[in-house]
């Protein structure tokens, strides 16, 4: 009776303590970029597996929640692709990633940093979702450029000035500018199309004054040109900026396609205007059934197994047999020529001996590898 209870006790604990790192565990977390694959999806097309296992005298309670925390990757396992920085400061933009693989998706990571310098926390967006609501609704000629305005002039070893205006169609932010001395230069802000453009032009003399024109180009490439305008770098304008700081945060994230152009668009909105990178992660492997890929045996045999159960509880695990007392049994599973797991004695369905053991006495499974004693 008492050792009943003693061991009924035991059950509670161990429960209990699976519950407790289920809930601190950020691999059981399931987190945005995790692919969602119940473990209903596993049984179906792994249903012979399923039916063997709730048949067992012995079951592992957590069988049916779990296929997908034994067995597969929560995150891709990716590699970066690039990272592509945006100088401009826009609250509201859309990025082109023109030059992606068709066949690949990918995961974006998009990051905003403002013009203090802080980031956010990044977002993620997998690239092949494609959201038709955005495309219908982004697409349209560009008409008109207005409120072109000189929004500051700042002083210090070059002089920097910050401009911007509108546009009734998103399209790109470009800057011809000169002097009476020198060439044209130019700023293009490359992939990046926006209603409300602000861009910074560094590097600009002092006591100098330039003549510039703004020009943007929308998706399909029609273009429109400002009028002429002068920008005198011996005035200085600042800001005026009474607002109480607040740092930059994504507010909107979506992807989305437009027939006839290649790649993928990426639509950004952020509390602020602030200045946009993006970090293309490949994600490798991706199929259908098993999302991410199927974790490395090491990781299904011992690492998941002690997220659950102290390490300390059984037999040590992740060594090889050494030395003439111990040997490799060729009647139980080992991995990577020998290493010892947990499923080297344990079946991880469950199983028709007590403690899912793979030999019915203790004895039995010792000495397949302790054959000199221990
Ligand atoms: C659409 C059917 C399908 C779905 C859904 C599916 N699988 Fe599979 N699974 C397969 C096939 C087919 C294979 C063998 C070929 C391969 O690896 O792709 C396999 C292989 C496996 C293997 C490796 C088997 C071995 O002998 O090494 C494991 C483990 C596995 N799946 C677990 C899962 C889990 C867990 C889930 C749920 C997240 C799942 N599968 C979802 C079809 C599926
Ligand atoms: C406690 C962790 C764990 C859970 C939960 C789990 N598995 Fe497994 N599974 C394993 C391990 C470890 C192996 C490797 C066993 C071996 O090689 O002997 C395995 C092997 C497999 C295999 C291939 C070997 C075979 O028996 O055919 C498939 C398929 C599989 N599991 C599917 C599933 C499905 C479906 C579920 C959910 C119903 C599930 N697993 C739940 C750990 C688990
Ligand atoms: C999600 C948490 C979780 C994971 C992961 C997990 N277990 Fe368990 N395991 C449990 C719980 C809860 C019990 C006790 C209830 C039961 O018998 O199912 C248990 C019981 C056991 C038992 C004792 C059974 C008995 O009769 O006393 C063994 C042995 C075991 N698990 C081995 C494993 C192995 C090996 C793995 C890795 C392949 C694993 N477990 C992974 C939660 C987990
Ligand atoms: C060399 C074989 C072997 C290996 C490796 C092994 N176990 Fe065990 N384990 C056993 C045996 C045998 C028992 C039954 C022990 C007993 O009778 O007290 C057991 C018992 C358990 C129990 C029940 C504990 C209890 O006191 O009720 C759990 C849970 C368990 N093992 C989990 C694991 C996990 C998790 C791993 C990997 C980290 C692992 N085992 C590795 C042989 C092994
Ligand atoms: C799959 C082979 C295998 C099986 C089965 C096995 N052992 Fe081991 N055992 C090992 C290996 C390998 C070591 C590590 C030896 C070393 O590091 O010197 C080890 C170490 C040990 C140790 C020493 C632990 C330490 O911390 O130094 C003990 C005690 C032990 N085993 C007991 C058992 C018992 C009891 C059983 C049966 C429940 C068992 N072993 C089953 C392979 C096995």
């Amino acid at each position: 009776m008492i050792s009943t209870f003693h061991k009924s006790g035991f059950y509670i604990l161990l429960i209990a303590f699976a519950f407790i790192l289920l809930s601190f565990c950020p691999n059981y977390i399931s987190t945005a970029d995790a692919i969602e694959i119940s473990s209903l999806e596993c049984i179906k097309c792994h249903e012979k597996v399923y039916l063997e296992a709730i048949n067992y005298t012995y079951q592992h309670s957590i069988l049916k929640e779990a296929c997908t925390h034994c067995h597969v990757r929560v995150k891709p396992q990716g590699e970066t692709y690039s990272t592509m920085n945006f100088s401009t400061f826009q609250k509201e933009q859309i990025v082109h990633l023109d030059d992606i693989d068709p066949e690949q998706v990918y995961q974006a990571e998009v990051m905003v940093t403002d013009e203090r310098g802080t980031r956010c926390l990044p977002k993620r967006v997998k690239t092949d979702i494609d959201d038709p609501s955005e495309r219908n609704s982004q697409y349209t000629d560009i008409k008109t450029i207005s409120n072109v305005t000189i929004d500051e002039v700042k002083k210090g070893g070059f002089v920097r000035a910050v401009l911007s205006w509108n546009t009734n169609a998103y399209s790109t932010s470009e800057v011809v500018y000169w002097s009476d001395k020198g060439r044209k230069s130019k700023f293009r802000s490359g992939r990046i199309f926006s209603k409300k453009h602000s861009v910074i032009l560094p590097g600009l003399r002092h006591r100098t004054q330039y003549k510039f024109q703004v020009v943007s180009k929308d998706f399909s490439g029609n273009m429109i040109e400002s009028d002429e305008y002068t920008l005198d770098t011996s005035k200085n304008i600042a800001k005026s900026d009474n607002s109480k700081y607040k740092p930059p945060t994504i507010t909107h994230l979506t992807a989305f396609t437009i027939k006839g152009q290649p790649g993928v668009f990426l639509k950004v909105f952020a509390n602020k205007a602030a200045e946009l990178s993006v970090k293309l992660i490949e994600i490798k492997d991706r199929d259908t059934k098993h999302g991410f890929g199927l974790l490395d045996p090491i990781v299904t045999m011992i690492d998941t197994c002690t997220k659950c159960h102290p390490r300390g509880t059984s037999h040590p695990v992740g060594v090889k047999a050494t030395g003439r007392k111990i040997r490799t049994p060729d009647e139980l599973p080992t991995i990577d020529d020998g290493i010892i797991t947990c499923v080297t004695c344990h079946s991880p369905h469950g199983g028709d001996n007590a403690f899912f053991a793979r030999f019915d006495r203790n004895k039995d499974i010792c000495i397949l590898c302790h054959i000199g004693g221990y």
